[in-house]
Parts: structure tokens; C-alpha cells; sequence
């Protein structure tokens, strides 16, 4: 069905996308935005519900005030490294967004109330509303790397100053802030692997076969 050259296209892209936090102000040509999120619309989601939107902010005033939102929130959680020896300044230093620098932050939100009361899955386990809008972003992500494009998933905020700044209704929930534009440095490992703040596990930790912990 695939071709092998295909197929090798497709595992690329899986392992070269990156999460990147530094930009370029060079804007994103109409037809690569247009591909990102037809690619993040075609992503699965349970009972088909397609709870995502997208609100494309491109206003400097907007891009601004959700910078201050997402900082505030880093400086707040800070605190959580503060009996760790030497983590609460390393994570301090770590850079967790680029809100300001690109020239587009995309919200993408989940509404759980479309499809009504009874969607078709999701009785049995609520959030997967979200975990198919997670869905949507991944897809999106992919189609940003295929598309030359840099792309960083913010999730450093309180949901009610996302809401408060993009007037997002109050039973919306706005899952991310996916900021894009093009940059200069993309990097071949996770910037948290670099950065010595994590490192990949080993797979094959990670494989049980039939219960729990059993090798
Ligand atoms: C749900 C989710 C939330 C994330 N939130 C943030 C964030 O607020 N700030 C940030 O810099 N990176 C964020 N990231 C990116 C991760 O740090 C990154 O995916 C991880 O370090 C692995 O690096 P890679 O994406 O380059 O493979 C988030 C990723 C996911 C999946």
C-alpha cells in the first residue's frame, strides 16, 4: 500500500519534529497554514465529535498579554523545584515558549459539549474529548515539520486568563497554545535532553507482556 520510500517519509518526519521554543518574525505562507490545519481536522476523535477550533492569533497586543499569562504561570511553578538542589534555578532558565517571537500562536480548544450528551465513546471516559483534540495537535505538529515549519506546544497558563484574553467562552477549554513560524535552529534532540533537564527512556523498559510489570 506504501512504498517504501513512503513509508520512510513518514518515519522522518516522526522523529525529526521537534518542540521549539525560539523564532523567526518571517511570516507563514497562506497554503502551509492552510495544509497544518486540514492536517490537524483529519485527525481521529471519539464518536467523530471534532471538538477542536482554532484561533489564530497574530495580534501583537493578544500574543503579548498570553506571554505575560504563560510567565506568570512558569515563575508560580517554580516553586514546586524549590527544595530540589539546583532545579528551581535550572528549570528558571529553561525556555518554555516563544509566544512574543512567532508571528502565530494558535489556540486550540475542545468543546465538550458538541455532539450533544450522548457521544458515541465518550460516556465511558469524558476526557477523551481531549484526547482527541491532542490528536489534532499532533497532526498539525507533523504537517508543521513537513511544511519546514517550527512549532512549540505552550501549556504553561491558567486556563481563565486563556479564556479572559481570547474571550473564550467559560465551558470551552483552551488545551494549548501552539505557537509557529519558521526559526533557524532546529534541533536533532529534545531541547529538555540537551538542556540535561530529561532524557528518552529506554523502550524497552516501557514493554510488559500481557500484565503489569511482567517481562
Ligand atoms: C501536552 C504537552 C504540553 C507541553 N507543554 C510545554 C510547555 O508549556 N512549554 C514547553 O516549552 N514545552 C512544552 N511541551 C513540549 C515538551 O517539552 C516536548 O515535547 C518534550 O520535551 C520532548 O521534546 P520534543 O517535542 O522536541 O520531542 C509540551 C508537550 C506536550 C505534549
Amino acid at each position: 500500500m506504501f512504498t517504501q520510500e513512503e513509508k520512510d517519509a513518514l518515519y522522518k518526519v516522526i522523529y525529526k519534529r521537534r518542540d521549539i521554543r525560539t523564532f523567526l518574525p518571517d511570516l507563514i505562507p497562506e497554503e502551509s497554514l492552510h495544509n497544518i490545519l486540514k492536517a490537524a481536522h483529519h485527525a481521529p476523535s471519539v464518536g467523530f465529535m471534532q471538538p477542536w477550533n482554532f484561533i489564530m492569533v497574530t495580534s501583537d497586543e493578544l500574543k503579548e498579554r498570553l506571554a505575560w499569562a504563560a510567565d506568570k504561570e512558569r515563575r508560580a511553578l517554580a516553586i514546586h523545584y524549590e527544595d530540589a538542589q539546583g532545579k528551581e534555578e535550572h528549570f528558571l532558565k529553561l525556555k518554555i515558549q516563544g509566544i512574543k517571537e512567532s508571528p502565530l500562536t494558535i489556540c486550540v480548544t475542545c468543546d465538550p459539549t458538541r455532539g450533544g450528551s450522548h457521544v458515541l465513546g465518550r460516556n465511558s471516559i469524558p476526557e477523551t474529548d481531549q484526547l482527541s483534540t491532542a490528536c489534532a495537535i499532533q497532526n498539525m505538529w507533523l504537517a508543521a515539520c513537513v511544511e519546514g515549519l517550527a512549532m512549540g506546544w505552550v501549556s504553561f497558563y491558567k486556563k481563565q486568563d486563556v479564556r479572559d484574553i481570547l474571550e473564550i467562552p467559560p465551558h470551552i477549554d483552551p488545551v494549548a497554545l501552539m505557537t509557529v513560524g519558521y526559526t533557524d535552529h532546529y534541533p536533532d534532540k529534545p531541547i529538555l535532553e540537551t538542556s540535561k533537564w530529561e532524557e528518552r527512556k529506554n523502550l524497552d523498559h516501557l514493554l510488559f507482556e500481557n500484565k503489569w510489570g511482567y517481562k
